[in-house]
């Protein structure tokens, strides 16, 4: 699989070793441990109470938003209010109709199928997959030529929860074939507050409310980062402080991070700058961009765009990426040519 980017850095996609000991001690288990998303969580309740009712599997879910804001953990939290077991798979890892077939047959009655990155899923697995959720069956193609043979697979009524940060990548039928398709947001900033707080208990740090402010301020409003930032500056308080991170000790850190107060770091800056420096404000191409930034085009359209754009500092257009008026101000930098600004 293709590795998007350094894990070292605060906004990284990519799940480190590290994040998986964090999120086992700090993901939510249950919905009232759940913070954040009341509608997504909300219409996911009534879906489960129903089917639990009619005492059947709960429909295939689909869900879609950027990376680190919980597509993951709440499918984890629908398997344990089911009681079943949660299966957990990345699309590209599925290279192979065999590979399907052995991940669906060993499900049991009810079990949760969790593909993350489901837009990487190969477009051959695409067209066996449909029978595999409409009817529960997989039908399999042995031998080549005038001696191939299909032989009919049937498999458990299992749930599958597909997961994306790319929702128009999926093709139309295949997105058809879910119940439900639910968009994981950026959260509130009081949500971001209750979850670092819940998180400092969990990891039996104390915190300054100011300190719980600034980080929540600089988390891209993504409980992921918000949850990386805090254990930095929590290993920031233990080195340089007293062990309690205070309002002092949380600023210092995320200076020393490069991470400004909007929560952009070095990666996000660079390609403001170079929209602005290199291409007069753009519109450049996506392509071009990444070449000018040595970064992938995918940690561009996954990690730095969406929160540039979200902050209102990049706009889309058919030409290209435009660095906005905002982008202008956050950088200190002056427009020669004021006109051209959005
Ligand atoms: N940790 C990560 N995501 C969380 C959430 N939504 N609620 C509580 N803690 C979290």
């Amino acid at each position: 699989m293709k590795d998007l980017s350094s894990p070292s850095r605060p906004f990284s996609p990519k799940l480190t070793e590290e994040d998986k000991t964090l999120d086992l001690t700090l993901r939510p288990k249950t919905w009232q441990d759940y913070i954040g998303q009341e509608k997504v969580k909300k219409n996911i309740q009534i879906i489960i109470q129903a089917a639990k009712k009619r005492g059947e599997p709960i429909e295939h879910l689909l869900f879609y938003g950027g990376s680190g804001l919980g597509k993951t953990t709440i499918s984890h939290i629908i398997a344990k209010e089911l009681d079943t077991n949660i299966r957990v798979i990345a699309g590209p890892v599925i290279e192979k109709i065999g590979d399907l077939a052995a991940i669906l047959t060993n499900l049991n009655e009810g079990d949760v199928l969790f593909i993350d990155e489901f837009h990487r899923l190969n477009r051959l697995i695409e067209e066996f997959i449909y029978p595999a959720l409409e009817d529960f069956k997989l039908n399999l193609i042995l031998g080549k030529g005038p001696m191939a043979r299909t032989m009919e697979l049937k498999l458990p009524r299992f749930t599958l929860i597909g997961a994306t940060t790319r929702l128009a990548l999926l093709s139309a039928p295949l997105r058809n074939r879910f119940g439900a398709t639910f968009q994981l947001d950026y959260y509130k900033k009081e949500d971001i507050e209750k979850i670092i707080q819940r998180s400092s208990r969990l990891l039996r740090i104390e915190i300054e409310p100011d300190a719980v402010k600034i980080i929540t301020q600089c988390s891209r409003f993504t409980p992921r980062t918000a949850n990386r930032l805090l254990k930095r500056v929590r290993d920031f308080a233990q080195v340089e402080g007293k062990g309690k991170i205070t309002k002092d000790i949380a600023e210092k850190a995320l200076k020393f991070l490069e991470i400004d107060e909007l929560g952009l770091e070095s990666g996000d800056r660079k390609i403001l700058e170079v929209i602005i420096k290199k291409f007069e404000g753009g519109p450049v191409g996506l392509q071009t961009l990444s070449a000018a930034t040595s970064e992938e085009e995918d940690t561009i359209l996954d990690i730095y765009e969406p929160y540039l754009m979200q902050l209102g500092f990049i706009e889309r257009t058919p030409r290209g990426r435009t660095a906005t008026k905002l982008a202008y101000q956050h950088l200190g930098i002056k427009c020669k040519n004021s006109q051209k600004l959005l």
